[in-house]
């Protein structure tokens, strides 16, 4: 298992729609453990393997510390409810915007035996489940942040108004 480099905006991979996994190899495998291990170091909590720089549609999440999910060709089939808060990823670092998101998500992935199952979120496994999934059609959530990339904060700032009394 290794840590490998996340790519960061600007980095044409990250715009890329990621290609369905139709085999395990070992290959694979080895890229599932690389982007856990990646995930966990980043203190993120959730990461798509096109942000390592493979085009390929797996995802990992953990939004606890204690909650790991693999999924492989996740597909949306459920939302409901509206969520609005900061969001991050790691390939903007230390940068936040508001994003607004469905509050409840169904998933329907293959998992690292290729078989499917289904996994639901609210709140913060939603919003880290659709931030993913949209990764892997070539996609960052600065696009729904009012204004963009303009509309992004320093985390800096943010620490600084939580100061403010
Ligand atoms: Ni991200």
């Amino acid at each position: 298992m290794a840590i490998r480099n996340i790519r960061v905006m600007g980095d044409d991979v990250l715009t890329k729609v990621c290609k369905e996994v139709t085999m395990m190899t070992p290959r694979t495998k080895l890229l599932i453990d690389d982007m856990i291990d990646t995930m966990y170091e980043a203190n993120g909590v959730g990461l798509a393997a096109c942000q390592v720089g493979v085009l390929k549609r797996i995802v990992v999440i953990d939004t606890t510390g204690e909650d790991l999910y693999v999924l492989i060709n996740p597909e949306i089939i459920k939302t409901d409810g509206e969520q609005e808060g900061y969001e991050g990823c790691l390939s903007v670092p230390n940068m936040s915007g508001v994003v607004k998101r469905p509050n409840y998500v169904k998933v329907r992935a293959l998992n690292e035996e290729l078989r499917p199952f289904e996994l639901e979120g609210e709140g913060l496994l939603a919003r880290a489940i659709l931030h993913e999934c949209e990764h892997l059609d070539g996609h960052l959530y600065v696009e729904h942040v009012a204004g963009g990339v303009n509309g992004l904060i320093n985390n800096e700032a943010l620490m600084d108004n939580s100061d403010e009394e």
